[in-house]
């Protein structure tokens, strides 16, 4: 478990508040609990995006904060009867101490207090488009306050998205650090699997074998559902059903990661569940490997986000060609996106409080380029569907190999390095 740093969220909203425009005002929604089924719950995730401004855990919850510095927060009112059944509320009065707002309100109350708070301002920031329930609440208060101030200007509803998401692209080192944490739970826990997977094994034992050593290493909660591919499986990319017997000699590719602290991690790997790759599967591991380690080299400071997705097409392509899945020259083959057939999906991906981290990929139409603190998967993969036009010794194999890279002042540093992925490495490990 973490310790929260309540400043840590009073320094962000104090960096926000620098990139608001004058008379502005931003809100931003928790998540709610989602029902599972009948008077059942998923367990509570908060929303990133809140989390990241308040640092504060609770369903029902409204972020409002003025370019004035002035900030509150909406919560739900304590209840001892409720809390009975569901657990601790703060209650605005406590959160408001806690969390460091200058003013808090019971939730119940919004629609009456909010419009009077916002009412004369020129600029209302959301997240526009990421809870429609949310906007269409906003759209009403905004109404409700533009009705109160009919001789000034209509308040103009603008994006903060691509504000928060550029803030949230660069991690500081408190999110560095739990990054890592939860990188390296997750590493440990591709390792003890590995090491003790059998013939035999289905993939439903393998997940059971990844959920349990994510707990027992720290982490309360996978970062997705993981991903457990026996075979030919491994070429359906979000595959969750998890529940197929794995048969000697396929290979299995494992999707799984963890939260650590409401911070992802992210990680695949591809192995033989007898220990030992087969000359066909060894053949297409080399090319998805030098694709994955040409790419993590690609990542550096001042390139464009997108020059490790260019290395890895072109070295997976050249790999594609030499292996025989493709004719033609490289040219031809990048030109046409022939290596689609193999390679449907992109690199990676940014990652951070989200396991597709929640932010921009270009701004202003120009890329992004990399800075150091940024955190990206590497991910390339090789598909071999029943479709492709090859000999039927490759067809069924699925490679995908993922890493989570940070971008430091000399390049990268593979935060997920101790699961191996060399295939000696992977197999003395499962051998020894
Ligand atoms: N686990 C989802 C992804 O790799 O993007
Ligand atoms: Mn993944
Ligand atoms: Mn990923």
């Amino acid at each position: 478990m973490s310790d929260l740093n309540v400043n840590t969220f009073k320094a962000r909203r104090a960096e926000i508040v620098k990139r608001m425009d004058k008379n502005s005002v931003l809100l931003i929604s928790s998540a709610k609990l989602v029902s599972r089924n009948n008077d059942t719950t998923f367990p509570f995730r908060q929303d990133s995006n809140f989390y990241y401004c308040t640092g504060f855990q609770e369903p029902d919850s409204v972020m409002l904060l003025h370019s004035n510095g002035h900030s509150t927060l909406f919560c739900r009112q304590k209840n001892p009867e409720l809390e009975k059944w569901d657990g601790f509320m703060w209650g605005p009065e406590a959160a408001k101490d806690f969390f460091g707002f200058d003013e808090a309100y019971d939730i119940n109350n919004i629609n009456d207090v909010l419009p009077e708070l916002i009412r004369g301002n020129e600029t209302l920031y959301a997240l526009v488009g990421k809870n429609l329930d949310f906007d269409s609440k906003i759209t009403n208060w905004i109404n409700s306050a533009n009705s109160m101030e009919r001789h000034q200007g209509n308040i103009d509803l603008k994006n903060f998205s691509n504000i928060l998401g550029s803030m949230r692209l660069v991690k500081d080192d408190e999110e560095i650090s739990l990054i890592r944490k939860s990188c390296e739970i997750a590493a440990i826990s591709h390792r003890n699997v590995m090491q003790n997977v059998e013939v035999g094994m289905s993939e439903y034992d393998l997940e059971c074998m990844y959920l349990n050593e994510f707990k027992i290493n720290g982490s309360r909660e996978a970062s997705y559902t993981p991903i457990v591919a026996g075979g030919a499986r491994a070429c359906i990319l979000h595959y969750i059903n998890n529940n197929q017997q794995i048969k000697d000699g396929e290979l299995v590719l494992v999707d799984a990661g963890c939260e650590y602290g409401m911070y992802a991690s992210d990680i695949t790997r591809t192995f033989p569940i007898n220990g030992k790759f087969s000359a066909e599967q060894k053949a297409v591991y080399d090319v998805v490997l030098a694709a994955h380690n040409a790419a993590c080299d690609a990542a550096k400071i001042g390139a464009p986000c997108t020059n490790p997705q260019k290395t890895s097409e072109k070295v997976l392509s050249q790999g594609l060609l030499d292996i025989g899945f493709l004719k033609g020259s490289l040219d031809e083959v990048l030109e046409k996106q022939l290596f689609r057939e193999f390679y449907y999906h992109k690199i990676g991906h940014w990652m951070g409080l989200d396991v597709h981290d929640d932010c921009p990929y270009s701004l202003d139409a120009e890329e992004i380029k990399f800075e150091k603190g940024m955190v990206m998967t590497i991910e390339p993969g090789i598909y071999v569907n029943e479709t492709a036009e090859v000999d039927n010794k490759w067809k069924g194999i699925g490679i995908r190999i993922e890493n989570d890279i940070l971008i430091t002042d000399d390049g990268f540093e593979n935060l997920t390095s101790k699961v191996p992925v060399e295939i000696d490495d992977i197999e003395n490990l499962m051998n020894s």
